[in-house]
């Protein structure tokens, strides 16, 4: 009550205040200053680099347009949301509701992203995914306001089971962290896998983001399947990797995976990571000169090479920018922003890639292969794969 009868009393002092005039300044003033970007990523803990890797690519694509959004200078305000689901809702809500963010980007973990789902929902606020796969952000959750540039879980591993297949690996062992991307992940492998003839005979898990691998990598070993399939990312992917080499089995049974296995741990993984097959909407040495000069700028603006996750970054930057420039700045022109994001083509590192009606990614998967610390592409896997986006209505 109090607040209804504050805002008919502004209202009306506004009214008055534009019969005389006095309005004018205000109106001027109606392109406010900075527009105040929301980064809720991972900064510490087993995705950390990731977070990392995002942040670079998506202050690279402002850089590259001047710094700007729709001719507006740009404030950043950054939460660590150090991928604990707990604080998911609280976090996105500080950004929100404290910072008066106009644009929230996060995040890496799925069940933090559930928590900016919601937040999302609540207060309508812009939100841009820039990797978390959940299935229900695109699907039975999706929402006007919520626009991922990244994939959802099933995308990637739904084309992993056919090269499997195609090698002679028809009965594999399933192996990840028991949260919503790995059994996420698990769907579209279990679609791709059994549609091209093979048997899983069984499935292994652990809790997100332990890394004592080696009682499982023991019953792997005993079961003795043709291959081994997997999610994992970030630090727990290097050690995944090198654990699965040190206990021998590299070279008798071989290791598949989507392809955040081998993202942004080449390094840490070593000659471990050799050879192992992955399918991903992303390839290093995809030979276009898109990448080649994304590749090149990443490099020498951050001195680090990019991975997938940089380029997720980036391709956010991309799309943020097409949507403040149909609107000049002004994100509450919501019908303009959300038509001019929905229509985008994104002209990116990965390839170019349109927007679902779901607003989830249309794009290519790749076959790939590591080959001197470097994710390399054998082939196009699933061509303009899109999610099927079950369930989503929007408002
Ligand atoms: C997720 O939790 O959705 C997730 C995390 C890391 C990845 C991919 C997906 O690399």
């Amino acid at each position: 009550m109090t607040t209804r009868r504050l805002v008919l009393s502004r209202s009306a002092a506004l009214l008055s205040a534009a019969s005389t005039g006095l309005l004018l300044p205000a109106i001027a003033r109606a392109q406010p200053g900075k527009l105040r970007v929301g980064l809720m990523l991972p900064y510490t803990g087993t995705f950390a680099q990731l977070g990392v890797a995002i942040e670079n690519g998506f202050r690279m694509a402002l850089d590259e347009n001047g710094g700007k959004l729709g001719g507006r200078e740009v404030e950043f305000f950054k939460v660590d949301d150090e991928s604990n689901p707990a604080k998911g809702v609280e976090n996105a809500s500080t950004l929100v509701q404290r910072d008066k963010v106009d644009v929230l980007v996060g995040t890496v973990h799925s069940g933090v992203q559930m928590g900016i789902q919601k937040v999302a929902r609540d207060t309508g606020v812009l939100s841009l995914i820039p990797n978390a796969g959940v299935h229900a952000a695109t699907r039975a959750l999706c929402a006007p306001n919520v626009f991922r540039t990244s994939f959802t879980n099933g995308q990637p591993t739904l084309a992993l089971g056919k090269p499997m297949v195609d090698k002679g690996h028809k009965k594999a062992v399933w192996i990840t962290w028991k949260y919503a991307a790995g059994d996420e992940a698990f769907e579209g492998f279990k679609e791709g896998y059994l549609k091209a003839g093979g048997t899983i005979v069984k499935e292994l898990s652990l809790p997100f983001p332990n890394v004592e691998f080696q009682a499982l990598l023991t019953e792997i070993a005993s079961i003795k399947p043709d291959a081994v399939a997997c999610f994992f990312a970030g630090g727990g992917a290097a050690k995944f990797i090198r654990d699965y080499a040190a206990a021998g089995l590299k070279d008798k049974i071989p290791l598949y995976g989507s392809g955040f296995l081998t993202e942004g741990v080449l390094e840490a993984a070593g000659p471990a990571a050799e050879g192992i097959v992955t399918t991903m909407h992303y390839s290093d040495s995809l030979d276009t000169p898109r990448n080649k000069a994304f590749r090149l700028a990443y490099a020498k603006a951050f001195k680090a090479q990019p991975d997938v996750y940089a380029v997720q970054g980036y391709d956010t930057g991309l799309l943020l920018i097409q949507g403040a420039n149909a609107v000049k700045g002004d994100l509450t022109n919501k019908k303009a922003l959300y038509a001019a994001m929905e229509g985008a083509t994104i002209d990116s590192p990965r390839g170019k890639w349109t927007m679902s009606p779901q607003h989830n990614p249309v794009q290519d998967i790749y076959l790939r292969v590591v080959k001197d610390k470097e994710n390399k592409v054998l082939g196009v896997a699933a061509k303009s794969l899109a999610d099927p986006g079950t369930g989503c209505k929007m408002a």
